[in-house]
C-alpha cells in the first residue's frame, strides 16, 4: 500500500491507493503530436567563453543558471511521463505510445547536451547549487501518486514553452559571439514548444484535477523563480560582476523592458490557471518556422 495524495478534487486530499485499483481515466481525445528526435550538429567539446551571450554578464549568468537545472529537471520529466504512460490502461497507451517515445528522446538529448555545457561551466569555476537542492527536494516525491509528478512536469513544461516561444521571437538577444550556443538554445526552445502538451495530456488522461494542476503550478512558479534568481545571483557573484551597474541595467531591460521576458510572458503564464486551458491554445508557429529554416543544423534520429 502506498500513501498518496489524491488529485481528484471530489475526494479528500489523502487516502491509500492500492496498485491493483486502476486510476480513474479520462478518455477525452487529444491531438497527437509527431515528435522528432534530432541530433544537433554542434561541437560541444570547445570551451565556453566567460560572457558568451553578447558579452552581457547578466544574460550569460541567467542562461547558465537555467542550463544548470536541466539535467536533473529533465530526468524528472522523463520519469514522470514514462510512469504516467505505464499507469494508463492498455487501450489508452496506444494513443500515447509514439508521442511518449518522442518526448523521452527529445528530453534525453537536451539532458545530454546541457550536461556537456555544464561541464564547461564547471571548468569556469561556477558552482551549481541548484542541482543538489533540486535532488534533495525531489526525494519527497518518492512513492507519491504519478499524477502529482505529471502536474509538476506539466507546470514546468508550460514555463519552458512560454520562455521558449519568447526566446524564439527574441533570438537576437542571444548575440552572435557563440553561434553554437545560440543554436543549442533555439533548438531546445523549438523542441520544448513542440512537446509542450505531452505531460499535460497524460495528466488529463489519468483524471488529474484542475485544482491540483493549478496548485502545483503556483508552487512550481515560486520554486522556479526563486531557484533561478538564486543561481543567477550566485553565478554573477562568482563571476565578479554582481555589483556592476551594467549588470543591473541589463537585468532591468531584459526582464522588464519593452521586449522584456517577464513583461511579455506574464499573460501566457496566467492562462494556465484557466479551467479550460490547453497548451495547444498557445501559438507554436515560431518553433515550426525555426525548425524549417535551420534544418541544416540537426539530423533526425531513427528516420
Ligand atoms: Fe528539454
Ligand atoms: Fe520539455
Amino acid at each position: 500500500m502506498f500513501r498518496v495524495l489524491v488529485l481528484d478534487s471530489t475526494k479528500s486530499r489523502h487516502h491509500y491507493w492500492h496498485p491493483s485499483v486502476p486510476l480513474r481515466t479520462n478518455h477525452r481525445e487529444t491531438a497527437m503530436t509527431d515528435l522528432v528526435v534530432r541530433r544537433l550538429l554542434v561541437d560541444m567539446e570547445a570551451p565556453i567563453a566567460r560572457h558568451w551571450c553578447a558579452g552581457d554578464a547578466f544574460r550569460t549568468a541567467l542562461f547558465n543558471a537555467l542550463s544548470m537545472s536541466f539535467p536533473v529537471g529533465e530526468q524528472f520529466f522523463i520519469d514522470s511521463v514514462r510512469d504516467g504512460f505505464k499507469a494508463l490502461p492498455p487501450e489508452t497507451q496506444e494513443r500515447f505510445r509514439a508521442e511518449v517515445q518522442g518526448f523521452v528522446g527529445q528530453e534525453a538529448t537536451h539532458r545530454r547536451l546541457h550536461g556537456l555545457y555544464n561541464a564547461h561551466l564547471d571548468k569556469l569555476g561556477l558552482a551549481n547549487d541548484w542541482e543538489p537542492r533540486a535532488r534533495e527536494r525531489l526525494k519527497m516525491m518518492e512513492g507519491v501518486d504519478v499524477r502529482h509528478w505529471l502536474a509538476i512536469t506539466a507546470a514546468n513544461e508550460h514555463f519552458t514553452a512560454i520562455f521558449a516561444d519568447w526566446m524564439l521571437h527574441n533570438a537576437d538577444l542571444l548575440g552572435d559571439r557563440d553561434p553554437r550556443l545560440k543554436t543549442l538554445w533555439l533548438w531546445h526552445s523549438a523542441e520544448e514548444s513542440e512537446h509542450k502538451s505531452t505531460a499535460f495530456d497524460l495528466y488529463q488522461a489519468l483524471g488529474g484535477s484542475h485544482e491540483w494542476r493549478v496548485t502545483w503550478f503556483r508552487r512550481v512558479t515560486l520554486i522556479f523563480l526563486t531557484d533561478t534568481l538564486r543561481q543567477t545571483v550566485s553565478n554573477l557573484r562568482q563571476d565578479g560582476t554582481l555589483w556592476r551597474w551594467s549588470t543591473w541595467k541589463s537585468a532591468a531591460s531584459y526582464l522588464f523592458g519593452r521586449r522584456g521576458l517577464i513583461r511579455q510572458t506574464f499573460k501566457p503564464w496566467r492562462e494556465y490557471l484557466q479551467r479550460d486551458f490547453h497548451p495547444n491554445q498557445q501559438d507554436s508557429s515560431a518553433s515550426r518556422r525555426w525548425l524549417v529554416e535551420h534544418s541544416d543544423q540537426f539530423a533526425p534520429v531513427g528516420r
